[in-house]
């Protein structure tokens, strides 16, 4: 009888984690996929597809800024070898070059952070988007996986 408390104890735990673990890979993935989006409306305004908007770099600006802030804690260790939904998946060099990883982090966030002082019309714009593009792609070419 003692031994079936357990056994449901563990189970009940383990039905736990795996919630814990899809909800911190939707979490994750949220955040990456507002990335895209909001890069994509600046991309838009560069190719003149869209009018240069204030309110739409601040929003996308401020959302870089908070997956820099978020991304310690966007890949904790119950990721490793999860294979997301959808095209990409975490490496697992985000594990094994944990170091370097936290420079792209670090990289990423003093980008967003001049540019949050640069953008003021289309022409920063322009001028810094580049560079903003560049730190997506390190990253991903080296710590995102297709499939
Ligand atoms: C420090 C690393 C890092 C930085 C910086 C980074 N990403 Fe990612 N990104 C990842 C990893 C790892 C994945 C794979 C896991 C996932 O899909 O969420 C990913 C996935 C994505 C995806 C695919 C989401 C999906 O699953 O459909 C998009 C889109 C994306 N990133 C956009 C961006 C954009 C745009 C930027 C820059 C503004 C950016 N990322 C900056 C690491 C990074």
């Amino acid at each position: 009888m003692k031994r079936i408390v357990v056994v449901v104890a563990v189970l009940a735990f383990s039905a736990g984690a795996v919630v814990a673990q899809q909800d911190q890979v939707k979490r994750t993935q949220a955040m990456m996929k507002d990335n895209g989006k909001n890069a994509g409306a600046l991309s838009a305004m560069v190719k003149g597809e869209k009018p240069y908007d204030q309110a739409t770099v601040n929003a996308a600006i401020g959302q870089f800024d908070d997956t820099a802030k978020n991304l310690p804690t966007l890949f904790p260790a119950s990721l490793k070898g999860v294979k997301f939904e959808g095209d990409y998946s975490p490496s697992p060099k985000i594990w094994s070059d944990k170091a370097g990883f936290d420079a792209a982090i670090a990289s990423f966030a003093k980008t967003v952070t001049e540019a949050k002082a640069k953008i003021k019309d289309l022409d920063s714009l322009k001028a810094t988007m580049p560079a903003i593009g560049k730190e997506c792609s390190n990253c991903h070419e080296t710590f995102r996986v297709k499939g």
